[in-house]
């Protein structure tokens, strides 16, 4: 199933890739143009991420992401990809404003930006906020695992539940997401027997970030993928490109063209108009 023109991606059609043992495709995207390029591509799904907080603005950690940035960043990804099922991230500041401020982010991001769903990170006690969004019909995506808004430097983030009753906590807690209203969980570095107990556990889609094969869908963020910036790359990322080195070497000509004198050429420079009286163009 690719996204074309005839076929906008909604959760019913994400269900559907899940019963027939399909699995989907999710990236993160921040902007216009390589919104546009995912959807070309035939990617499922979008999210706006607040890993913008770091592959975007270079922060050590997701939690300084104003609600504003996202809405106006969203609605460019929208615009680039009016077909993909496409998902926003409640930033750290409303989640620290509890239902109603989440509620208000969720509304936002839905009549703003035109997003088909919310996600957040959500600790056990958040189960109260899935019901009051799904309450309100929004589709929501329960974050578990690794959630990067409670890891405050770069080396918290580690892989969770590595045992069998952290196992037994996560399965807990997706299930308790589902039965509050969540249409979906996502897990972020789990290991493979985590991920396939939620999956057995529930009848969700459960997408994987960093959490296994046994995941319904998949999500990375496109910076990671395309080898954009300077940071760390979890291992779970395949790195398909090396877009910073091909930027820098580009950049790099474009400095010696012009310190060579061998930019602007002849075919960079406007020319004057033609006028039927030489005279003028001489005035
Ligand atoms: O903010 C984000 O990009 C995310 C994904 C990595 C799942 O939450």
């Amino acid at each position: 199933m690719t996204s074309t023109a005839k076929d906008p991606i909604n959760l019913a059609a994400l269900r559907r890739m899940k019963a027939h043992g399909r699995k989907f495709s999710m990236l993160t995207a921040y902007d216009y143009p390589t919104a546009a390029s995912a959807q070309s591509a035939g990617v499922h799904s979008l999210l706006i991420g607040d890993s913008l907080g770091n592959v975007v603005l270079g922060h050590e950690n997701t939690r300084r992401v104003p609600l504003d940035l996202m809405i106006i960043l969203a609605d460019a990804v929208r615009r680039g990809a009016p077909n993909v099922y496409f998902v926003g991230d409640v930033p750290f500041e409303c989640m620290a404003g509890g239902a109603e401020s989440v509620l208000a982010a969720a509304v936002r991001f839905r009549d703003e930006a035109g997003c088909d769903a919310v996600k957040f990170e959500a600790a056990s006690q958040h189960t109260d906020i899935v019901a009051r969004l799904a309450g309100e019909g929004f589709e929501v995506i329960a974050h578990l695992g690794l959630r990067p808004q409670s890891v405050v430097s770069p080396d918290g983030y580690r892989a969770q539940a590595r045992d069998a009753h952290a196992i037994e906590c996560l399965v807990r807690d997706g299930r308790n997401m589902v039965d509050a209203g969540a249409a979906m969980l996502l897990l972020e570095a789990v290991p493979n027997e985590a991920s396939q107990a939620v999956v057995e556990a529930v009848d969700v889609p459960v997408i994987g970030c960093g959490a296994g094969p046994a995941c319904d869908g998949h999500v990375v963020v496109t910076h990671d993928l395309l080898g954009i910036g300077r940071g760390r790359t979890p291992r779970f990322v395949p790195i398909l490109a090396r877009i910073s080195d091909e930027t820098e070497a580009a950049m790099r000509d474009y400095v010696a063209a012009i310190d060579e004198q061998r930019y602007p050429a002849d075919e960079h420079v406007y020319k004057m108009k033609r006028v039927a009286n030489e005279s003028v163009a001489n005035r």
